[in-house]
């Protein structure tokens, strides 16, 4: 299994190209199964759910190739199975987003339910609720969500929680349903939105995207389209971070730095020195580190999928921070490997009290999630010495060759096999 090694200690300087979207890329490339047309996207990221989510559909007996130039080409004309097994959804619980599309086209599919992970529970009760609503009938028979419909009719959805892959769920098989679906308390994270524009590109009549309340009016037929997903605002904000705390000085270009609002003025508020272009940031480190709180929220706040990065930052504050996790339960995991590294850091619940200024030192740590893993390399960019990070199929998840960036910025750090 590959490992990462990273040496501490050298500031980061240079320019870094941000890559599509994950969460943008593995939707839209499900969304291929709501029409029989071919469907092309253009800056999918090549990281390890994308590769995962083309396995799914070919699985299904769709043709689906994704290729390292950030193309690809989808198309599901025919499918033989509406299934997504158990031994895919482990893996990558995203595949959760096939449920809506295909009880929307083909009326009927078998999808395993995810369970827990490694930060929480995260049912997917509401996924479930929104397509009962619409007129499915849902069944958990043997670990999987069994879904049919005779055709799904428009609904109003309230969903009690935000939930971003819900929202998108249910978008997708409204978009094929026959009436007006209202889906009230949608998430607004710009993934949403890039969906609902790929969907109007295929022929949908989607709007509020962007807002609390998406109205959708159902089509008979999706056709084929070409699109463009968005830069990944959570790689982007990993590289802010990444200069932060090594007081580097990087520019992350190819990026919607209006995405990342909440976290570029968070980091402007820890002292560093962020300039904004349009499709661009600047981010030059600064001593000392100012130890701030944050609280995690769904979009447009502090997205959870920074938290763990943040925390390693706060490590090397001046005082103290309350870092608060609202969104999952248990997405703490990364703070015992800091500890291990140096980091004086108290768990209660959902807060995290971290007390900066320790000096980490490097250690073997191991990754327990995707944002978990790049938190580890974040610390082991500053730790004394050197840091192996083990279970990097974690990072491969969603981070397109992080290391390669991180040495062309001149970082100490190389993947080992
Ligand atoms: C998505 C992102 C993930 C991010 C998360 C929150 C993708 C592929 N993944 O995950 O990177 O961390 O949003 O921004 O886009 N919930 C329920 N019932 C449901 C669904 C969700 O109670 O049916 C709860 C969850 O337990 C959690 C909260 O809603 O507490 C938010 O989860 P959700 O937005 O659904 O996360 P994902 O869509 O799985």
């Amino acid at each position: 299994m590959d490992k990462i090694r990273v040496v501490g200690g050298i500031p980061l300087s240079g320019r870094v190209e941000i890559s599509g979207a994950k969460n943008a890329a593995l939707p839209a490339m499900v969304a291929s199964l709501l029409t029989a047309d071919t469907v092309n996207l253009e800056n999918i990221p090549y990281v390890r759910d994308v590769l995962t989510t083309r396995s799914l559909l070919q699985d299904m007996g769709a043709e689906a190739e994704v290729r390292e130039d950030g193309t690809a080409t989808l198309k599901a004309g025919e499918v033989q199975s509406c299934e997504a097994p158990y031994e895919l959804v482990k893996t990558m619980r995203a595949a959760i987003l096939v449920l809506g599309p295909l009880v929307a086209r083909f009326k009927k599919a078998r999808v395993s339910l995810p369970g827990g992970c490694a930060i929480g529970a995260r049912p997917v009760n509401l996924h479930i609720m929104g397509l009962e609503r619409m007129g499915a009938k849902c069944d958990i028979v043997h670990g999987y969500v069994e879904a049919s419909t005779s055709g799904l009719h428009g609904a109003y959805i309230l969903l009690e929680t935000v939930t971003v892959t819900g929202t998108e769920n249910l978008m997708m098989a409204a978009a094929l349903a026959e009436g007006e679906t209202v889906l009230d308390n949608a998430a607004c994270e710009p993934e949403v939105s890039d969906l609902a524009a790929l969907l109007r590109g295929m022929g949908a009549h989607i709007e509020g995207d962007g807002t609390r309340t998406i109205r959708i009016h159902g089509v008979k037929k999706l056709h084929g389209c070409r699109y463009r997903i968005i830069p990944d605002r959570i790689e982007a904000g990993t590289f802010a971070i990444a200069a932060a705390i090594t007081r580097g000085d990087v520019e992350v270009c190819d990026c919607n730095p209006r995405h990342l609002t909440a976290v570029l003025t968070q980091l402007s508020q820890t002292g560093a020195k962020v300039t904004i272009g349009p499709d661009s940031f600047h981010v030059q480190g600064r001593d000392p580190i100012t130890s701030k709180n944050v609280t995690t929220y769904p979009y447009p706040a502090f997205p959870t999928d920074m938290q763990a990065q943040y925390m390693a930052l706060m490590t090397q504050g001046d005082g103290s921070a309350v870092i608060t996790e609202t969104i999952f339960e248990n997405r703490f995991m990364h703070a015992l490997e800091l500890i291990r590294m140096g980091a004086d850091i108290t768990i209660d619940g959902r807060q995290a009290l971290v007390r900066g200024g320790q000096p980490l030192t490097g250690a073997r740590v191991l990754a327990s999630d995707l944002r978990a893993s790049a938190s580890l390399v974040l610390a082991g960019l500053v730790a004394n010495g050197e840091t192996w990070i083990d279970r990097v199929y974690h990072l491969d998840r969603g981070y397109h060759k992080i290391e390669e960036k991180m040495a062309r910025l001149g970082a100490n750090i190389e993947r080992v096999h």
